[in-house]
């Protein structure tokens, strides 16, 4: 069976992420592959209704109901969307995934991290990125970027996010294999230009 890539989009509220997947999947489209772009939280219509419950500042959730959350948004993704589409040999490029839970949850929330590794492989059913691009920047930088207007997640403060950031660099050390950094302090231009790098040294390993 022709197999599918799973790639995706790590990084800070505010670290340009998501213009990056955006480049990239013009990017790839005009090289004749085929691409579906998607997010967590909220891709699919259930999800979405997750992610209001998370993002809305009116809304207070506790921190292990923000955990389950999240993993509940990602198990419906991965069945009904993700897995297809790889099945379907298509390359799936998603904007946060597993990651974004041991950053966030984990090391900005301080919940368990062994256990929302563990949780995360039943809300995945252990269906692996191929290739996560981690786009670091620093917590003033991304906080700038966001502006004024922030959801409940951005409007935790500074310590919240540099705890995520040094999380999420954490989990690079762990996984260089798979976790690809890319300094996300340079220009838009310069950033695309290592994104290309990557994946395509990804795509030549077949
Ligand atoms: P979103 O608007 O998608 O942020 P961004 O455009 O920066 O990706 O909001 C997602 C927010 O949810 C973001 O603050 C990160 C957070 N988040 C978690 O805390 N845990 C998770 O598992 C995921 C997927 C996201």
């Amino acid at each position: 069976m022709k197999k599918g890539y799973f790639i995706t989009f790590e990084g800070a509220d505010g670290s340009g992420k998501t213009t990056q997947l955006e480049n990239t999947a013009s990017w790839l489209t005009e090289q004749g592959f085929n691409v579906v772009t998607t997010r967590e939280p909220g891709a699919l219509d259930t999800g979405k209704k997750i992610r209001e419950l998370l993002l809305n500042n009116e809304n207070f959730v506790s921190d292990r109901a923000e955990m389950f959350l999240f993993l509940a948004d990602r198990a419906n993704h991965i069945e009904l969307f993700i897995e297809p589409n790889l099945k379907a040999g298509k390359i799936v490029l998603c904007d946060r995934h597993t990651d974004s839970t041991i950053a966030y949850q984990g090391y900005g929330r301080g919940q368990n991290i062994q256990l929302l590794k563990d949780l995360n492989k039943i809300a995945t059913g252990n269906i692996r990125p191929d290739l996560t691009l981690l786009y670091d920047v620093s917590t003033q930088t991304a906080m700038k970027r966001v502006g004024n207007i922030k959801d409940r997640m951005e409007a935790i403060g500074e310590e919240f996010h540099n705890k995520v950031r040094n999380g999420y660099l954490q989990l690079q050390k762990e996984n260089p294999s798979r976790i690809k950094l890319i300094d996300a302090n340079n220009s838009i231009d310069k950033v695309f230009d290592n994104t290309k790098k990557i994946i395509n040294e990804l795509l030549k390993r077949g």
